[in-house]
């Protein structure tokens, strides 16, 4: 067993609950949530996102520190421990490297925020009175490389700087600051968002499901985006899990995190969509959402200025610490694994992924026309190869979208086969009693990972993937998605039923009497 000591541990229990907040909460919860919402349909898109959060979301999550905390290793480490000399490893390998690639975008957005938090102060952002002072406003701002890349750059320092200095020095007490406030200044915009006029159509998105929105390709956008939003499937919380010690109750901070994370996102929704449509705008605005939304309805509140100076603060802070859990979990492969020092591996991975980001940080100005389409001469959205959706993103959507619709759910889809099958079950559930004796769910959530986990992930992702080549032409393709469709519910239905009968019979029987209090 890896030396804990060296390695470093949580300070207290509040601590790892914030970080592990932290990192969950994030641009994913205002920023990407909202946009991704707003482009796939609202009220429909939320259900499925919800519903993935509960039955694959939080039992990974539980699943991911259980493993962190029973190997005190990062990803690659933790699964060779117990899968030694297997393909397994290319799990935590596939995680690192997606946690890189984020990292690469996610540092030019919160690059934008940066940017909003040091111009608020000025009265710059609440001053924009209407979206269309402050969409140029922000494209502005995203289409200039000199601007991009000076905050991406920004960005990517402050997190070098924090991770370098160590779990307790930097990411617990960068943590522990001011998430509650953050929460309550979205509360208080929501507030005036929702008593704009012309608000309620905006309510209406978000609360009247329209189900024949919920395309194959809808349902992969909302798994991927639980993934996204709970910082799961590429072994964040195994990572942040090696730092814990028996005291903490695991499958508590699971859903409590869980908890949070999904009511920012939701307060977050409430914020921006009522004040849109009462603007008169359209949902489907894309990564300039938040940007373009906000500012106009701090324009319409008093103290305007004050309000939005403190919330692109908090913001960015909750843009940190989750940034810093993404460039953790990458520069704990490289001390483990190849037993570089801290501040080394930090500097090289945060100046190479500062480099990754570069063609992101160009999407949304001069690279903007780049897509695998016009790499391979064809015209995004004509032709066969021309409308399959991922060949027509840029840069910054296609490593978003792959990352986030693909990688995630990959990492997640093996995460619940190996805890859920391969691993030894004793050992697994000896470690989920330890600082939780009376957990009463062990089977409802071995369940979870064993059959739904898998079985859902891996359906939306076959279905999702063929939703990537247009029906038009690919018309046996669209065929092969309906009758795949039908199947796949009637498998549902029938796993559900059994999932639900032998939670019923075992009970918490699993329950090992030395645990017993
Ligand atoms: N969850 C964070 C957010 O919502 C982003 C994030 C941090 C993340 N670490 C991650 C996403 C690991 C996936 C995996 O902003």
């Amino acid at each position: 067993m890896p030396d804990q000591e060296a390695r470093g541990a949580w300070s207290s229990k509040a601590g790892f609950l914030l970080a592990a907040a932290g990192s969950a909460i994030g641009l994913g919860n205002i920023w990407r949530f909202t946009y991704i919402m707003g482009e796939n349909g609202g009220a429909a898109f939320i259900l499925v996102y919800v519903a993935c959060i509960i039955l694959i979301g939080v039992p990974l999550f539980l699943a991911e520190l259980v493993l962190g905390r029973n190997t005190h290793l990062n990803p690659v480490g933790a699964i060779e421990a117990i899968k030694p000399g297997t393909s397994w490893k290319w799990i935590g390998a596939l995680g690192v490297l997606a946690g890189a690639l984020l990292l690469s975008f996610y540092s030019v957005v919160a690059g934008w925020v940066m940017a909003y938090a040091l111009r608020a102060p000025f009265g710059t952002i609440s001053g924009l009175a209407s979206p269309e002072e402050a969409g140029p406003y922000f494209d502005a701002l995203s289409s200039s490389a000199s601007q991009s890349l000076m905050f991406h750059g920004l960005f990517m320092v402050a997190t070098v700087v924090i991770v370098a200095r160590g779990i307790k020095g930097g990411i617990e007490r960068a943590s522990k600051i001011m998430m509650p406030t953050l929460f309550i200044l979205l509360a208080a915009l929501a507030v005036r968002s929702m008593t704009l006029p012309g608000a309620g159509a905006g309510i209406d998105f978000m609360l009247r499901p329209d189900f024949s929105a919920l395309t194959p390709s809808v349902v992969l956008i909302a798994m991927g985006h639980a993934f996204f939003t709970l910082s799961v499937g590429m072994g964040t919380m195994i990572t942040y899990g090696s730092y814990l010690t028996p005291e903490h109750n695991l499958p508590m901070a699971s859903l409590q995190v869980a908890f949070m994370d999904t009511l920012i996102a939701i307060v977050a929704g409430f914020a921006i969509f009522p004040a849109l449509f009462a603007f008169g705008m359209e949902p489907t605005e894309g990564p300039g959402l938040v940007f373009v939304t906000l500012p106009v309805v701090f324009h319409q509140m008093p103290g305007g200025v004050l309000f939005a100076s403190m919330f692109f603060v908090l913001f960015f802070m909750a843009a940190l610490t989750s940034s810093i859990s993404l460039l953790e979990v990458v520069a704990a492969y490289f001390i483990d694994e190849l037993g570089w020092v801290r501040s080394k591996a930090v500097l090289i991975l945060g100046v190479a992924i500062f480099l990754m980001g570069i063609p992101a940080a160009l999407a949304m100005g001069s690279w903007g026309g780049w897509s695998i389409a016009s790499m391979l001469g064809a015209t995004a959205g004509q032709g066969a190869l021309g409308s399959v959706s991922l060949f027509q993103d840029n840069w910054f959507d296609l490593i978003s979208n792959i990352v986030s619709d693909y990688m995630l759910p990959v990492g997640g889809f093996f995460l619940c086969l190996l805890v859920g099958w391969f691993w030894n079950r004793a050992t697994v559930e000896a470690e989920v009693f330890i600082g939780s004796p009376g957990f009463r769910f062990m089977t409802l959530w071995i369940n979870l990972l064993r059959w739904f986990g898998p079985l859902l992930i891996g359906q939306v992702l076959v279905l999702g993937i063929l939703a990537e080549f247009p029906a038009e032409y690919f018309p046996f393709l669209a065929q092969l998605v309906d009758t795949l469709q039908a199947w796949f519910a009637a498998l549902d239905i029938l796993v559900a039923l059994a999932v639900i009968v032998v939670t019923l019979v075992a009970g918490d029987k699993t329950r090992p009497a030395e645990f017993k209090n």
